[in-house]
């Protein structure tokens, strides 16, 4: 394992941290940072400086670093309550050590140049992937670095953690926005709008979507549908499903996921473009949707996209996710302190009712690149809905609010100086 500080003349050395967000940004991502950033503040006799990277990743590789030193203590709790990544985010693959030895090379430069010692990375499954590689630089290229993941995603699909910081607080969103959203078609139905279609992020999990199921309180109420990438599309069933709907509650609502497929695995909507990672940029499967009920059954419709919208909705955040984001921040900081090296602190379940939980550290390794997916028996037998063990496990995680400040009628949100550090090197990268 990996010590903390480096010795010199009999005394520990403090050495610098570098922290990245990465990825696409959640509602409570500053939270992490917060606890990261208040926490690293705690140790100045492991920590000396704390950077982050301007747009994460790439803010290393180009020797663009925000001095986060300069930020205000009342900025740096202001993260707390406020949206998107403060840093700037990136999604940007690093390819293995023998594919691309330069960009890896170029790390190590800057690092070496900032005497960083402790790299925390937040993001999601990728960037796991992408933390774990840069904690085997340090061996590779024989530069000592603790690397920690610091976990987020709204698409909640990192395994051996009950659940991903940014989930909980989508998932009371859409839960919301359902529930709202079918009072209003209800008393439209009559002479209006029958159907009203939401379309959710979650490219390959249906977690957000079956969060939209937490609207209904019992069974027979909005949503009525629920289509989940893991369920392959079948038509005919859903137009059934549909006209049953209209027929006896007199509407429908649909909560899709933009990773819903075809049998064939095709997606329903694909915009064409990809990511860094290759991943497909969906959205657009809501309309489609729509499209496909009033060409079938002619019904009138309204469809609405969550897209960024639910994943910056800071005002309705979850409370049980804006403590969780924190929590995983601070010990982050703590394991990298204590010498612990390619771990990310996960959430584990100590119990459901009420909702108990502790962070305890896993390996970067056994997380990187896996996807956890909603199990078979988290859907409703006719996979058009969730069970109770899905409410089950769902409901703790958007219990309780903690609202922003607001000022004139609006949230009150932080920007941070993002103060550049002075450049050290004479060469420059291009990404
Ligand atoms: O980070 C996960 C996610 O929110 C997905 O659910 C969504 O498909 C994707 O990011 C969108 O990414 P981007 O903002 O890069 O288009």
């Amino acid at each position: 394992m990996t010590k903390p500080g480096r010795k010199s003349g009999g005394n520990t050395k403090p050495r610098n941290a570098f922290y990245a967000q990465s990825g696409g940004v959640t509602a409570v991502i500053n939270a992490s940072a917060a606890g990261v950033i208040e926490t690293a503040r705690k140790y100045p006799r492991h920590i000396g400086k704390l950077y982050a990277g301007r747009h994460g990743i790439i803010g290393a590789l180009t020797e663009d670093l925000i001095d986060v030193g300069q930020e205000s203590n009342a900025t740096i709790r202001g993260l707390r309550h406020t949206p998107a990544g403060a840093f700037g985010s990136a999604r940007f693959k690093l390819k293995g050590l023998e594919q691309n030895r330069a960009e890896y090379e170029r790390l190590i430069e800057v690092f070496k140049a900032h005497d960083i010692g402790y790299f925390f990375y937040n993001g999601g499954n990728d960037s796991m992937d992408t933390a774990l590689k840069v904690s085997q630089i340090g061996e590779a290229m024989g530069y000592p670095i603790t690397c920690v993941g610091v976990p987020k995603t709204v698409d909640n699909d990192l395994p051996l953690t009950d659940c991903c910081p940014g989930f909980g607080s989508v998932a009371k969103y859409v839960a919301v926005s359902t529930r709202e959203a079918a009072l209003d078609v209800a008393s439209m139905a009559r002479t209006s709008t029958k159907i009203f279609v939401l379309e959710v992020m979650g490219r390959h999990a249906g977690w957000i979507a079956a969060a939209g199921g937490l609207a209904a309180r019992k069974s027979g109420e909005a949503p009525q549908i629920i289509l989940f990438p893991e369920i392959a599309f079948d038509k005919a069933a859903f137009m059934a499903r549909v006209k049953a709907s209209v027929e006896t509650q007199g509407y429908c609502v649909i909560v899709v996921s933009e990773g819903t497929r075809y049998p064939d695995g095709k997606f329903l909507a694909e915009a064409g473009t990809r990511d860094a990672f290759g991943h497909a940029q969906l959205g657009g499967v809501g309309p489609v949707v729509a499209n496909m009920v009033r060409e079938e059954l002619g019904y009138k419709y309204h469809w609405a996209v969550a897209d960024y919208l639910q994943r910056s909705a800071r005002h309705i955040a979850s409370k049980v996710d804006v403590e969780q984001a924190y929590a995983v921040g601070k010990a982050a900081v703590e394991y990298a302190v204590q010498g612990r090296n390619a771990v990310m602190p996960a959430i584990i379940r100590k119990s459901a009712r009420p909702y108990r939980w502790k962070i305890e550290p896993v390996p970067l390794s056994a997380v990187a690149n896996v996807e956890k997916t909603v199990p078979r028996n988290f859907i409703t037998a006719d996979g058009f809905g969730i069970t109770a063990a899905c409410r089950r496990y769902l409901e703790p995680l958007i219990a309780g609010e903690d609202y922003p400040p607001y000022v004139d009628g609006l949230p009150d949100y932080v920007r941070i100086k993002g103060k550049p550090v002075r450049r050290k090197l004479k060469s420059t990268f291009k990404v």
